[in-house]
């Protein structure tokens, strides 16, 4: 570290390192501990523009030490089309620099899937809030809510600041949440970030999957700060804190029904914040293989779930669904100059969508089934 900080192992180095000493500070960490993974968030040009761009060329030098994957892009890589040339000359540019520093270009917010793979208790340092709270709370991985720029900095020099989340007794739920009914995971997770700071400890009435579990940590973790959470039967911590004393909560369906679901008007349909899974794939499907689409559907998912769902994925295909890899809704600038309702089933993307700087859309946010009823006939 000395060596670092003297600058003998390069600019590059030293600067990153200085920013993790300021971030472990910040956070009262003692020490740093080694990290085996990294996910890069703020990678479209459309969020981090000439400045973000210039930063990252001044660390375009250094290599990274860990495996490190990156998030979506501004546009899909086989339909370049959707942006203008010098949007696609850009990214394009800033896609360079990433892959010369050897992180994998996988251009997806579910790196979890198949790219990087954290296991239980492993110390990861990633960016984008939706894949920390899945690792955190679905994986059992330990990560803080790194910025894109701390996530790059650790992926160089493969540590990262010893604090929050890394720390067991750091991991113990708050307060427990009794769900009673099926709640939309969207507006669950949207009513609990605004409301809480915590670890929730979730108690489900109903079943609920994994893709629920996605989307309702997408949902918290975009309209407060959760990047953790327990859920009863379904998450690798849940037995591992006492429960006593807890305040809790129960929720119902009413409790947080002020999002809007009026599926009277809309333009389009955009589905996959975070990117779908294949399973996500396939119901989507199940729901619209013998349909005629009404609307205009939009599924984004990541590369490596398009080839494995290649089968649904040209079902789709054929029947007019639009699907785009390497991107999102969010953060390619594609839909802001055609549609002006747009209706989803995310909570991430009711909340991001509606921004001035994201496109000012109108925003219907629903479940998968009505949206995909009322785009089909
Ligand atoms: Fe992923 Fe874009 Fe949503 S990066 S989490 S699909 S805003």
């Amino acid at each position: 570290m000395e060596r670092i900080l003297d600058g003998e192992e390069g600019l590059v180095k030293e600067l990153a390192l200085k920013t993790l000493i300021a971030v472990g500070e910040a956070y009262g960490a003692e020490k740093m501990i080694e990290i085996s993974s990294a996910h890069i968030s703020g990678v479209s040009f459309d969020t981090i523009g000439e400045h973000g761009k210039d930063l990252l060329r001044k660390f375009s030098e250094a290599k990274v030490s860990v495996r490190t994957t990156l998030n979506p892009i501004g546009f899909d890589r086989d339909f370049p089309s959707m942006v203008d040339e010098s949007f696609y000359r850009e990214q394009i540019e800033i896609l360079d620099i990433f892959e010369r520093m050897g992180v994998k270009s996988t251009c997806s917010c579910t790196p979890y899937y198949y790219e990087n793979v954290p296991s239980f208790g492993e110390i990861i340092a990633w960016a984008e809030s939706s894949a920390i709270v899945y690792a955190n709370s679905v994986l059992g991985a330990r990560c803080n809510r790194e910025s894109g720029l701390s996530a790059l900095c650790s992926a160089i020099l493969g540590i990262s600041p010893y604090h929050s989340l890394h720390i067991k007794e750091n991991r113990s739920p708050t307060i427990k949440i009794r769900v009673s009914g099926r709640i939309h995971p969207g507006k669950l997770g949207l009513y609990l970030g605004r409301e809480l700071s915590g670890i929730p400890y979730m108690i489900f009435e109903r079943i609920v999957d994994i893709d629920y579990l996605k989307q309702l940590g997408a949902a918290m973790a975009a309209s407060g700060n959760i990047s953790l959470f327990h859920a009863e039967g379904l998450t690798p911590e849940f037995r591992d804190f006492s429960l006593d004393g807890l305040p809790q909560l129960t929720l119902e369906e009413r409790d947080v029904e002020d999002e809007s679901e009026d599926l009277s008007e809309f333009d389009a349909v955009v589905l996959g914040c975070p990117h779908l899974s294949e399973e996500e794939i396939k119901s989507i499907y199940l729901m619209l293989r013998e349909k005629r689409l009404l609307k205009d559907v939009y599924l984004f998912t990541s590369r490596t779930v398009l080839s494995r769902a290649s089968r649904y994925i040209s079902c789709l295909r054929n029947i007019g669904v639009k699907i785009f890899s390497d991107t999102c809704m969010v953060v390619s600038p594609y839909l802001r100059r055609r549609y002006r309702i747009l209706a989803t089933n995310s909570g991430k993307a009711y909340n991001y969508l509606r921004s001035k700087k994201f496109g000012g859309f109108r925003v219907i946010l629903a479940s998968l089934e009505e949206i995909l009823d009322a785009s089909s006939r």
